[in-house]
């Protein structure tokens, strides 16, 4: 058998390591696009999930998502006063890059929040029937990230969506299931004093109208339950979009 010299075995492996990586590299970066043009498809989708546009088991083409979303006008709002910031271009935000700042100690564990942050508005001819709002916090294992549907009354829930979790799937990992998701539609998350108010039970919950403020429990998994019900409070209240909410319903003469 041949005998192949130290060197050549070093620099043939460099050689190797050289083309291995240049291909890796080449491919990722040529990816990249496609890459982020399918997460923003995607989070387009979860905003179409929450609102119950689409359904969960319906396969739509990621035209049919952009035709879906023309009726959804996005904006940037600032989380303290609640304005819209007319002169924020709403489709260049990205949560990863704002700048944020820590937050007030909270139930929901949530460390960091946004100055600004995006709403998604569905609109029926010229009015605005819903509302979408990105909500995130901690569950057991890992931070969740979704998206809550609220009709225009802001107390009503149109539906519910988690798009990122690390949770165990068939437990905390049932935030996902759309049988779970089915359980919100008609809950309230505000009380008659626009306190937030809504709390995933242990057990099961009466239907909407009877037990507005309470939904079913995750089986196997309360802390998981227990991080959804802290971060919606979060998110409704003076440090999330509560502000922003209560604008809303004075420039809707709802209250
Ligand atoms: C492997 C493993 C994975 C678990 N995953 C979760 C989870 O994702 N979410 C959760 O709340 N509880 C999870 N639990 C259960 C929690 O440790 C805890 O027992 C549970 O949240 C208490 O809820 P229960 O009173 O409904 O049983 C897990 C437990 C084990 C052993």
């Amino acid at each position: 058998m041949k005998q192949f010299s130290t060197t050549y075995i070093f620099i043939f492996a460099a050689a190797l390591c050289l083309a291995c990586s240049t291909m890796i590299s080449v491919t990722a970066v040529s990816l990249r696009e496609r890459q982020e043009t399918n997460q923003v498809l995607d989070r387009k989708k979860s905003v179409l999930l929450a609102t119950r546009i689409i359904e969960a088991n319906e396969s739509v083409t990621a035209q049919r998502v952009e035709e879906l979303f023309s009726d959804i006008h996005s904006v940037v709002i600032d989380l303290e006063t609640g304005e819209v910031d007319e002169d924020y271009n709403a489709d260049e935000y990205d949560f990863a890059t704002t700048p944020k700042i820590s937050a007030p100690s909270n139930q929901a564990q949530i460390q960091q929040i946004p100055l600004k942050a995006q709403v998604f508005q569905v609109l029926d001819g010229d009015e605005i029937e819903m509302l979408v709002l990105p909500i995130y916090g901690q569950g057991l294992w890992s931070t969740m990230y979704g998206f809550l549907a609220l009709d225009s009354d802001t107390r009503t829930v149109r539906g519910i969506t988690y798009y990122e979790h690390g949770e165990t799937p068939g437990l905390g990992g049932e935030v996902d299931n759309p049988r779970w998701k089915n359980r919100w539609p008609g809950r309230k998350v505000f009380d008659e004093d626009w306190e937030p108010h809504i709390q995933v039970i242990k057990g099961q919950a009466g239907p909407p109208d009877e037990d507005p403020h309470r939904v079913d429990g995750l089986s196997g998994a309360t802390i998981t339950a227990r991080g959804v019900s802290h971060m919606i409070n979060f998110w409704l209240d003076e440090h999330g979009f509560g502000p922003y909410l209560e604008n809303f319903r004075e420039e809707q003469g709802s209250v």
